[in-house]
């Protein structure tokens, strides 16, 4: 097990603590992954009414499924925990309080930042002011990093001038999904998957992230935030990188960054209108999830006027280097989607010549599938002959990789990354380089969609999005693979 160490949440009784950061920690504890010696801080601007152990019980009752949380753990778990009331803006007494909390031993101290990026200079200060910035204390920031390139490189001088780069954790939690890390784990530990990994066999790739929810109770946040901003910039293209850069010479933090970044630097940067043809944005209008009437954005917002801010992209990119030429890769993001699922599909090029003339059966290219979520799945679709036919057929099968095993219960990304960002591992958090091109790349866009008031197109809610999302494969003779006949699962 690791070390104990202090964490210290600033925002530790939002929403964010409540809903990702305590279930997981507990949830570490529980399964022996969290030291009992570890202390948490959650900060607070006003406290708590009752008791620690209270609040952390009607925490939990709402966030952790049911039967999830036992007393004896609970309580294990309450004795770790301490809320103090702090102010972001102003040091004094209370900033001194928290130092005297932190300070008794030598051990790593985790600031994770669960605040708004406006708050995020000011807090540096003061963790530097009140000399919690030494050697042993990280910083974890939370997306959003900015709205911007400006507003992001304006954060990373900042938090720059308190912490170290090196002891700068920059969350995505996509990075911290068990799928994610097994897809390292598989291009760079399996010769036959990186010498296929190329345009020589690659026809194109699909990153999709689905959600079902729509945008209830985000409020101010993600109206003028919208899918590009909340989604693209961080989480996929995150997983672009990983699926397309190239062989790390180490697994270290530098190493991995270095390689990301070389992946954004070469994504394709379009013109205007090129923008128009290859980038969809779209917003939910009223519609139906599972039977039941839903709201359209604006009403899920309760916003008076109309809104242009998505709630859908789809594009198609590319990435200029040797590797990637001419390869497409295909993007989408959406909210109030039918389903609730992350994947990416690779899909091989079509065999050059088929000696099976008249078996029968059209010959699908091979594909492999990496399934994020709801579960970690990893899939190959390859064809095969009709076993045991009479005729001669082929068929298309899936071979399907069990990468979960008897490994128990998984732990939510959250846990995985703050006990990193305790070791002082920096693999899976973002270098403020790699922040600073994907901003570069996404406000192009974004400043065309606002200087040429590119059209936002509308999608029903429960459905998957408008026309062109589709068509945006279509005419390229492609298909979204949920869209392909012989889906396993979502039809
Ligand atoms: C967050 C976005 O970063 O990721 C949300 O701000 C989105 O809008 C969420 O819903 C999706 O995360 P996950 O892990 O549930 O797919």
């Amino acid at each position: 097990m690791q070390d104990a160490f202090d964490l210290v949440i600033f925002g530790g009784t939002g929403d964010l603590s409540r809903r990702k950061l305590l279930p997981a920690l507990y949830a570490g504890l529980v399964a022996g992954r969290v030291n009992a010696d570890t202390r948490i801080v959650l900060t607070s601007r006003s406290g708590l009414e009752g008791s620690t152990h209270e609040w952390l019980s009607g925490v939990f009752e709402r966030n952790v499924p049911a039967c999830g949380v036992e007393a004896a753990s609970l309580k294990k778990f309450s004795r770790m925990v301490s809320v103090v009331e702090l102010g972001l803006m102003e040091g004094g007494d209370d900033w001194v309080a928290l130092k005297a909390m932190l300070s008794s031993e030598d051990r790593a101290i985790v600031h994770f930042l669960a605040v708004p990026p406006a708050v995020f200079t000011r807090t540096c200060e003061l963790l530097g002011e009140y000399g919690l910035n030494g050697q042993n204390a990280r910083v974890v920031l939370e997306k959003p990093l900015g709205h911007d390139l400006a507003s992001a490189q304006a954060i990373n001088e900042d938090v720059g001038r308190c912490f170290d780069e090196s002891q700068t954790f920059r969350i995505d939690h996509y990075l911290g999904k068990e799928a994610v890390q097994n897809l390292l784990a598989l291009r760079f530990s399996n010769i036959m998957f990186e010498e296929l990994w190329s345009a020589r066999t690659i026809d194109h790739i699909q990153i999709t992230i689905a959600e079902d929810l729509g945008v209830e109770g985000r409020g101010g946040f993600y109206e003028g935030t919208g899918a590009m901003r909340d989604m693209v910039q961080n989480h996929l293209l995150q997983l672009l990188c990983l699926v397309a850069m190239e062989p790390p010479a180490r697994l270290d933090g530098d190493s991995i960054r270095d390689e990301k970044l070389k992946v954004l630097k070469s994504l394709k940067n379009y013109t205007g209108e090129e923008i128009d043809r290859n980038v969809v944005r779209a917003q939910y209008s009223a519609g139906a999830m599972a039977g039941e009437a839903v709201g359209s954005y604006t009403e899920d917002l309760a916003l008076e006027d109309a809104s242009t801010t998505e709630t859908f992209v789809a594009l198609k990119t590319y990435i200029e280097n040797w590797r990637w030429a001419n390869v497409p890769f295909y993007l989408r993001t959406g909210k109030r989607l039918p389903d609730r699922f992350a994947e990416i599909v690779i899909q091989f090029k079509p065999i050059p010549h088929s000696p099976h003339k008249g078996w029968g059966k059209h010959i699908n290219p091979n594909r492999f599938i990496i399934r994020l979520q709801p579960e970690d799945h990893l899939a190959l679709r390859m064809m095969v002959k009709n076993h045991g036919s009479a005729t001669e057929a082929l068929k298309e099968v899936e071979m399907n990789l069990d990468i979960v095993g008897d490994s128990g219960a998984r732990l939510g990304p959250y846990l995985r990354l703050i006990l990193d960002a305790a070791r002082g591992d920096q693999r899976l958090f973002v270098h403020r380089d790699e922040v600073e091109y994907a901003w570069r790349w996404v406000d192009n866009i974004v400043g065309h969609w606002e200087q040429s008031g590119a059209p936002l197109k509308m999608y029903q809610a429960g459905t998957w999005g408008p026309y062109e999302v589709h068509d945006l494969m279509v005419r390229d003779g492609r298909q979204w693979f949920h869209e392909t006949s012989g889906r396993l699962g979502n039809g």
